[in-house]
């Protein structure tokens, strides 16, 4: 490990990267429709909470581990411990980080490659004009032929892969800096769109508008899995990124920057999606078939449906490819270390993470009906694709967080952890200082403990 990690060629492409990392199938495909499931404006703030009082205060505790320990995160997480004099074996919240990397990307890529299937339907005129029990057949024979799902969660993977082989620089910096711009247009141009329709101002009362809700610790752990899940926190993905981030970035403008984009991603995808929905007099709850069936149904009806849906299913895609290769890199720096070339390393973690989305894909059709979990009540009638998204979102993730939490608040000298962070001293470091170490294990434990009960 003597050899010095690459890192980006500048503070914006660290940005726009990271930012990439985070903006993903959860701001697009997970986020409008968690929040048609729970309600509206009221789960919104909840989920703001979550977001700025927890999640993101973790963010920075990761990245700034990574650029800290300087190395892959079982590697970083490794050499900081020794650093505080601790006996304890860190590595292996790193490790765990990195399964979770696997399993996160198996799935991931079974739905960006529906996605990617999707864009090729709707810009060859596919969904035009088709009613609506055409569309819910497509999605169903997509999944049930188990080879559509398979070419192109192959195809996906194979991308990622490609990308992740290349040198920093030249792979995962570019993708970053060309498709997050793209993807602001395009989601721009959506937005744009749908204002210009009857279902904006419903939109608009749906996602900002508080109703009462009901406060179950189920809803809590949802917003705070999704805050976790939409900024990348907890696999050790952004603390790959804050290795190769570059020692003069300051992290605290450099976090808001990211946040920031990010809600901002899923706020405008919920700006694209509703209005259609309600202009159509189509159900905001729809769930998971939000994107690839009520969309689809809403395209087939309206003028200029295939541009639009085109438009729409390629942002799904771009979003995909830029949080994916953040999934990848880790498991493949930490083989570089060991000697593996990185296009050997991204070719049997991308081939890991390929077999396991058959898991996924099965979960669609054969194993449609096996709930291998069902003897645990809560988690009765869930499919092993169900499982590993609740899985890693609501469990690991949150509980990496409170590990790396632990780490930097009360392992770490507070002087050493300003310091990696480039921050002066003050107000804006005490507060984030005291989320550290109170808030967030606090908020975490009592949720953890409420969903128990
Ligand atoms: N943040 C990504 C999304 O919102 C998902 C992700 C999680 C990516 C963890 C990397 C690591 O879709």
């Amino acid at each position: 490990m003597s050899a010095k990690l690459p890192s980006f060629s500048s503070r914006f492409a660290f940005i726009m990267v990271t930012a990439g990392a985070a903006v993903g199938l959860g701001n697009v495909w997970a986020f409008p429709f968690v929040v048609g499931m729970n309600g509206g404006g009221s789960f919104i703030v909840i989920y703001l909470l979550a977001l700025l009082l927890v999640a993101t205060p973790v963010l920075m505790a990761e990245l700034l581990l990574g650029r800290m320990g300087a190395a892959s995160p079982p590697t970083a997480l490794a050499n900081l411990a020794t650093k505080a004099g601790s006996r304890q074996k860190w590595s292996l919240v790193g490790w765990v980080g990195l399964v979770g990397t696997i399993v996160i990307l198996s799935f991931y890529a079974v739905i960006a490659g529906q996605s990617m299937a999707w864009g090729l339907l709707a810009a060859s005129g596919e969904f035009s004009g088709a009613s609506s029990d055409a569309i819910v057949a497509m999605d169903q024979d997509h999944k049930a032929t188990v080879y559509g799902p398979m070419l192109w969660h192959s195809l996906f993977l194979l991308m990622t892969t490609l990308v992740v082989t290349r040198d920093i620089r030249s792979g995962i910096e570019r993708t970053g800096k060309y498709l997050m711009p793209a993807l602001f247009v395009i989601l721009a141009g959506l937005v744009f769109y749908a204002s210009s329709t009857t279902g904006f101002g419903k939109a608009l009362d749906f996602l900002f508008n508080f109703r009462a809700i009901d406060l179950k610790p189920a809803l809590l752990i949802e917003a705070v899995g999704q805050a976790f899940f939409t900024l990348s926190v907890g696999v050790g993905g952004v603390m790959m990124f804050g290795a190769y981030m570059g020692d003069d970035v300051k992290m605290g403008p450099a976090v808001f920057a990211i946040v920031l984009m990010d809600l901002v991603v899923a706020l405008l995808a919920g700006l694209a999606i509703f209005p259609l929905v309600f202009a159509e007099g189509m159900d905001p709850s729809a769930g998971p078939g939000l994107v690839f069936i009520t969309l689809p149904v809403i395209f087939a009806r309206i003028t200029g449906g295939a541009v639009i849906g085109t438009a729409f299913f390629l942002l799904l895609t771009f979003a995909a490819i830029t949080s994916a290769i953040s999934l990848l890199a880790p498991t493949v720096q930490r083989l570089n270390e060991a000697g593996w070339s990185r296009t050997k390393a991204a070719f049997v973690m991308g081939g890991a993470a390929w077999l396991l989305g058959f898991a996924t894909i099965f979960s669609f059709n054969i194993w449609q009906d096996w709930h291998p979990l069902s003897f645990i009540g809560a988690l009765d009638g869930k499919t092993v694709f169900e499982l590993m998204r609740e899985g890693v979102s609501n469990i690991i993730l949150p509980l990496a967080g409170v590990a790396y939490a632990y780490m930097v608040g009360w392992r770490l000298k507070r002087e050493d952890v300003r310091q990696g962070l480039l921050m002066p001293e003050g107000i804006i470091f005490n507060i984030w200082y005291f989320s550290i170490r109170f808030i967030v294990p606090l908020a975490i434990a009592a949720l953890f403990l409420s969903s128990l009960v």
